[in-house]
């Protein structure tokens, strides 16, 4: 088949390698693409990634049996409709489908409507409303911005003081007011056709810039995989009560998913709960479980598209754990530093390493830093101190002054393992 594959970060560029060692993928374009997705791609051609008409446009021109949508943004844009109404397979779901990561106050209210285990919650778009309902929360309360905030709307307050703070600075406007919820954090991925899920992996990822989880939230300094708290009982359960009756509601809304629903979970003493969806694949989560993916994904994401994935069978993951440690530039999560020339990528994958780019740019012959996450070394072993130890051998092959990397990922689960 001919893929269209839409995005240009590190994701994007696990999803591209991962697909280009799919038997049925015969060709794969991948729009806008980045110099790391050049290595798989046939080609890369530039596009208005958010612009409907634009991807339909080109997947006509290649005649498309398969567009992939890496990005929430174009989702939300309703690059999915567009395609469905041409007739063009997609995997990602539709703009009203994307509003699982979308609105955080959709989410919650379709989870009290299907019984969809989840933090209690107020939902206004009244300022003085918010500060009134905090009367019937304990502290720590978590105030959440609606809206796609990229998980920096959220606030876990650990003072009444604080919760109002950040009630007053968000204003009138879309707010969810939430019970704190303790426990342990996982995400699991599923791949959903309506309603149909099967399920793909867990992961960890390191949201915070500093060592030790401290600092501003990123988008991820790093991942692993799987996420050994998510065990095999926990992550049926959270498949049956959490995203089956997710992908039951949708249907039944008739705005049924179709995708890779991303569930950012609690494993709290009463069981997993939903802290949030996002409707596309984690960066780094993704550049974790590429490589532990068995068989054709070509095949596998073309059954999700076409609402087939009734006739495949579960999804077989390779025993490995994996490791996906992200070198930023220097500056990130502010303002990155651009233009930092990088090199040693072939030393570093002599080992079995992938070096997945995302925020990288050619200037001549050079590869240079062009965004603040900048590669996504990625190692498997059979444990997850050896995939540790694969991906910081790789990391320290790579030369790339202007860059940093967090040197802990990982750390929680090895301190438990250990
Ligand atoms: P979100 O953007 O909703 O994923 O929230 C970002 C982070 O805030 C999560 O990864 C959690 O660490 C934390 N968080 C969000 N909601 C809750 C909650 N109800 N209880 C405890 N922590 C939460
Ligand atoms: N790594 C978090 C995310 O992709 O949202």
């Amino acid at each position: 088949m001919n893929i269209l594959l839409i995005g240009s970060g590190g994701r994007e560029d696990a999803l591209c390698w991962r697909l280009s060692q799919s038997p049925s993928c015969e060709k794969l374009i991948a729009a806008p693409g980045n110099p790391g997705m050049e290595r798989w791609a046939d080609e890369l051609r530039p596009i208005a990634a958010e612009d409907p008409a634009a991807v339909v446009a080109m997947a006509q021109d290649i005649a498309a049996d398969l567009v992939v949508i890496g990005p929430e943004a174009p989702l939300v844009a309703g690059v999915a409709d567009a395609l469905d109404a041409a007739g063009i397979p997609c995997f990602g779901p539709s703009g009203a489908a994307a509003q699982l990561e979308g609105s955080k106050g959709f989410t919650k209210d379709l989870c009290a409507k299907y019984d969809i285990p989840t933090a209690a919650y107020v939902r206004t778009e009244l300022m003085d409303e918010a500060l009134a309902a905090l009367d019937d929360f304990s502290i720590p309360v978590v105030v959440k911005a609606d809206g796609l905030a990229a998980g920096k709307g959220v606030t876990v307050a650990m003072s009444r003081e604080e919760a109002e703070a950040a009630i007053r600075a968000a204003g009138d406007g879309p707010l969810v007011i939430e019970e704190f919820l303790g426990g342990e954090e996982a995400s699991l991925f599923a791949l959903v056709d309506g309603r149909q899920c099967r399920f793909l992996a867990s992961a960890q990822d390191h949201k915070r810039v500093g060592e030790g989880d401290t600092g501003p939230n990123t988008g991820g300094m790093g991942a692993y995989s799987p996420a050994p708290v998510l065990d095999d009982t926990l992550a049926a359960r959270a498949m049956m009560d959490i995203v089956q009756r997710t992908a039951d509601a949708m249907v039944d809304e008739g705005t049924p998913f179709r995708g890779v629903l991303y569930a950012g979970l609690m494993l709290t003493e009463t069981g997993p709960k939903l802290i949030e969806y996002n409707v596309r694949f984690g960066d780094p989560e993704c550049e974790a479980i590429m490589p532990r993916i068995a068989g054709d994904f070509a095949e596998m994401l073309l059954a999700v598209a076409s609402g087939d994935l009734a006739g495949m069978g579960e999804v077989v993951l390779e025993t490995a754990t994996t490791m996906t440690v992200i070198i930023a530039a220097d500056g990130y999560p502010g303002t990155p530093r651009k233009g930092g020339a990088i090199s040693g990528i072939e030393a570093a994958e002599e080992d079995g390493a992938i070096v997945f780019q995302a925020g990288t740019a050619k200037d001549g012959d050079r590869l240079v830093s062009s965004g603040g996450r900048v590669l996504a070394v990625t190692a498997a072993g059979e444990t997850l101190q050896q995939a540790r130890d694969a991906a910081y051998e790789a990391v320290a092959k790579i030369d790339f002054a202007d860059g940093f990397h967090r040197s802990d990922i990982g750390w929680r689960e090895l301190q438990r393992q250990s």
